[in-house]
């Protein structure tokens, strides 16, 4: 390591600091409004404070932290990505981006550097949208997009996300509040890792995004009758795993038939789940996602009648609800340019390239120009323990966001 890779390796400190919290002792997970969520947004709380700017938590969990251009009040360029997980998590996934910007920000207010625009570094709560039925809800929030029924969802143990958003500390009352104006925001940039084998393939550390696919999530339900795994026929049943189990590998073969599209049953629940009972109720998600909106649409059309056929030849009941619809998102050209000429001034060679994965930059392109950097990661690994970048790539991104922020600043 040079003198060159000091950003780098406090990106990568600041990370391994904040792996720590986790609810889940001996792996990382740390679901949105969970009490690792909060010990998370205190440590970012208290090292946005250190570097100088003026932050808090808001309403929705957000830990959002400001410095002020060269007048109080300017539209804000912000910096940053979200610090809840997956369960049995990397820690890059989301720190990366807040980090990254924290410590670009760092080292604009230590050089003195004065913007013609105020600087916001943020830490959102729901991205990955794992532990209740939400679609990027608290960057949503900021968009104006929250919408109140997500306030009534409930996770796996039944609690209601109102009641987990008041324990956190947060205000349910105060999210609309929360909705910011195009006027107030001048820009979103947001490093991630890339989760996915290209930057690695290629050689390159970092690359600038083109575009976010279409998503959409639902939660699907099936219902058959519990009964005697021992004493009824095998003709006579209504097996709700078996029909699950058809379903879900029609998603598979149809999400196989779209090309550019991927179509996944990721998590399933069987009720009451015991050896010797048939299953009598099934709950499982749906995850649909393309490049092209039209395709998707038409894909998740085509999953939910296969479900119905199915369900109608079983003899089971079956319904899904939809609870995420994003449409795909073009990044902003101008704000790629600018990503992709600090990159090359640095002497890289950035790639261009789309994301398989969702971001809180869909959210935040509601409300102006938003941009992101992906950085490479081994293996093309994520959503797992072993997701893992090296100190010289993130002193790479984090040094191209540092001089994005600096270009538009003389623009
Ligand atoms: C979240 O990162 C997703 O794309 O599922
Ligand atoms: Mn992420
Ligand atoms: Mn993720
Ligand atoms: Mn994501």
């Amino acid at each position: 390591m040079t003198e060159t890779h000091r950003l780098g390796a406090r990106v990568m400190a600041l990370i391994d600091d904040l792996a720590r919290h986790t609810d889940e002792p001996g792996r990382l997970t740390r679901l949105y409004l969970s009490p690792a969520h909060r010990a998370t947004a205190e440590a970012v709380l208290g090292l946005m404070r250190a570097a100088g700017l003026s932050a808090r938590i808001d309403a929705v969990g957000n830990v959002v932290g400001r410095r002020e251009g060269r007048e109080p009040g300017l539209p804000a360029l912000v910096l940053g990505s979200h610090i809840d997980s997956v369960v049995d998590a990397g820690r890059y996934d989301g720190p990366l981006g807040v980090v990254g910007g924290l410590v670009a920000a760092q080292e604009i207010i230590a050089r003195g550097a004065v913007l013609p625009f105020a600087l916001e570094v943020v830490a959102f709560g729901d991205e990955e949208n794992v532990r209740f039925p939400t679609s990027l809800s608290t960057s949503k929030a900021w968009a104006g997009q929250y919408r109140p029924e997500w306030l009534e969802g409930r996770d796996a143990g039944a609690t209601r996300l109102r009641d987990a958003l008041v324990a956190f500390g947060g205000d349910p009352d105060g999210i609309p509040a929360l909705a910011r104006s195009p006027r107030d925001v001048v820009g979103y940039l947001e490093i991630h890792i890339e989760q996915g084998p290209a930057l690695e393939a290629a050689g390159q550390p970092v690359g600038v995004v083109t575009g976010i696919v279409g998503l959409t999530r639902a939660r699907c339900t099936v219902t058959g009758e519990a009964n005697h795994a021992g004493t009824v026929p095998m003709g006579m049943r209504r097996d709700a795993l078996a029909a699950a189990a058809e379903m879900a590998l029609a998603v598979e073969r149809l999400g196989e038939g779209v090309p550019g599209a991927v179509a996944t049953v990721g998590s399933l629940a069987v009720t009451p789940g015991a050896v010797n009972v048939i299953a009598g109720r099934v709950d499982f998600t749906l995850d649909v996602r393309a490049p092209e909106d039209g395709a998707r649409r038409a894909l998740v059309a085509a999953i939910d009648a296969a479900c119905r056929v199915i369900a109608g030849r079983r003899g089971v009941g079956y319904s899904a609800e939809i609870y995420m619809d994003n449409r795909a998102v073009d990044l902003d050209p101008g704000l790629r340019a600018c990503l992709d000429a600090a990159a090359r001034r640095h002497g890289f060679a950035p790639l261009r390239l789309a994301s398989g994965a969702t971001h809180d930059a869909v959210s935040m392109a509601a409300l102006g120009p938003a941009a992101m950097l992906f950085v490479r990661c081994r293996g093309g690994i994520s959503h797992n323990p072993a997701e893992s970048i090296t100190l010289e790539d993130a002193d790479a991104a984090t040094r191209v966001l540092l001089d994005a922020v600096l270009a538009l600043a003389e623009a």
